[in-house]
């Protein structure tokens, strides 16, 4: 019996491994950074979110070390039973006010917010009209709530118009939009002021996953329905990117909102709380980017996109348009994409080939991803690194 599964893991392990599709981990054996120790040689990084480069930022790591003196290593319960620190209110109030809203309550993820927002809120009267290309957190979230789903493609509002047309026709009580606000994968930032249009025709409520655009995108980093100048009821987000880079993930909303998930929300019931150390260094990392040093941080970042973006178009490779400092660099073939990011480390450029089911079959890539952090001249070097091995290989 237990034999036949072994051999069902080793054999399905085997097929992942046959078809080129194996993700390995590659261990970092330094402070996340634009340069960081991989296999005893310090390599440049261009693959971590770590948007506004605070991940190893001194203030930040020891706001995380005088929290965890205070506050000690953890609360050992959930929130709701003896786990609520003062750190957390704190964290919950500064999250919120920075990106606008009335209230916020945290979860151990951004995964775990995502499931957690839509059980509690909607239930089988309701609709909720997900992008297609949504992250899979929202698309678990989506799974465990009993409204009907319907799904329009990536980004087309035409399609977003006939699904909510279809959901009022169904009779649906409440429809939330559910969007990621920047797709992670493409680096997309999604329509919000047409989503905004649409959701007021069809009196919908929306939803946006920030996790890629909170701290950097808009006017303060307040994310991308402040770069797109409208109001979202929802946002849900992490300070596992640009907030920080720890870990942890929240839900902005008005105050009854909040209150009825901290009643709710079963990744909030049912988990411990947000370690000290981590509301901490996440404190800081919002302190940071809400300031004029956000400011020069993410003029930073834009710039180093922009021109890593042109120096890679002009060196021949295929882009994903856009303005995001997430740029895939398009290989289509997953073997390809792993042995483009192979030789790519041993040029002394940490990029990872992401593929199948991370992103569809036959769409393989390198997915880089600039940080304030760089330089213009690791820009540089990284796409003499990338020009040096896209040769080698055929894609340019
Ligand atoms: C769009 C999106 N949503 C949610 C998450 C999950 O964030 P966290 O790492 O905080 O669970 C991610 C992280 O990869 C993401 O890219």
């Amino acid at each position: 019996m237990t034999a036949s599964f072994h051999d069902r893991v080793a054999a399905e392990l085997g097929d992942i491994e046959a078809q080129g599709l194996t993700k390995p981990e590659r261990v970092i054996a330094s402070r996340q950074g634009p340069v960081i120790t991989v296999g005893g040689r310090q390599v440049l990084n261009f693959c971590a979110n770590n948007y506004l480069g605070l991940a190893g930022d001194e203030r930040v790591v020891q706001a995380g070390i005088r929290a965890q003196e205070g506050w000690g290593a953890g609360t050992a319960s959930v929130r709701f039973i003896c786990g609520t620190l003062e750190i957390h209110k704190q964290l919950e109030q500064a999250i919120a006010g920075y990106l606008g809203f009335e209230d916020a309550i945290l979860f151990a993820a951004a995964f775990d917010a995502n499931g957690g927002i839509f059980e509690p809120l909607f239930g089988a009267e309701d609709a909720i009209v997900s992008d297609s290309l949504n992250h899979a957190s929202i698309i678990d979230g989506v799974r465990l709530c009993k409204a009907k789903r319907y799904r329009f493609a990536n980004s087309d509002m035409a399609d977003l118009e006939a699904q909510l047309k279809q959901a009022r026709a169904d009779g649906a009580r409440d429809i939330v939009i559910a969007t990621d606000g920047a797709f992670s994968m493409d680096g997309y930032i999604a329509k919000l002021k047409d989503i905004r249009a649409l959701a007021d025709r069809y009196d919908a409520l929306i939803m946006v996953d920030d996790c890629h655009a909170t701290g950097f995108l808009g006017p303060q980093g307040r994310g991308s329905y402040a770069h797109h100048g409208v109001k979202v009821d929802f946002v849900t987000g992490t300070f596992g990117k640009a907030l920080g880079g720890a870990m942890g993930g929240f839900i902005c909303a008005t105050t009854p909102v909040v209150q009825l998930l901290k009643q709710r929300a079963r990744p909030y019931l049912f988990s411990n709380a947000l370690s000290p150390a981590v509301c901490g260094s996440s404190l800081e990392a919002i302190r940071i980017a809400g300031g004029e040093e956000g400011d020069r941080l993410r003029e930073q970042l834009f710039a180093n996109a922009a021109r890593f973006r042109a120096a890679m178009a002009g060196a021949g490779f295929n882009l994903l348009p856009g303005e995001h400092p997430i740029i895939p660099v398009m290989l289509g073939d997953a073997k390809l994409a792993q042995d483009m990011a192979a030789r790519m480390l041993e040029l002394g450029v940490y990029v990872i080939g992401f593929s199948f089911p991370v992103v569809p079959r036959g769409q393989a890539r390198i997915r880089t991803q600039m940080s304030a952090a760089h330089t213009f001249d690791q820009i540089d070097q990284a796409v003499a690194a990338f020009t040096q091995a896209g040769k080698e290989l055929g894609v340019i």
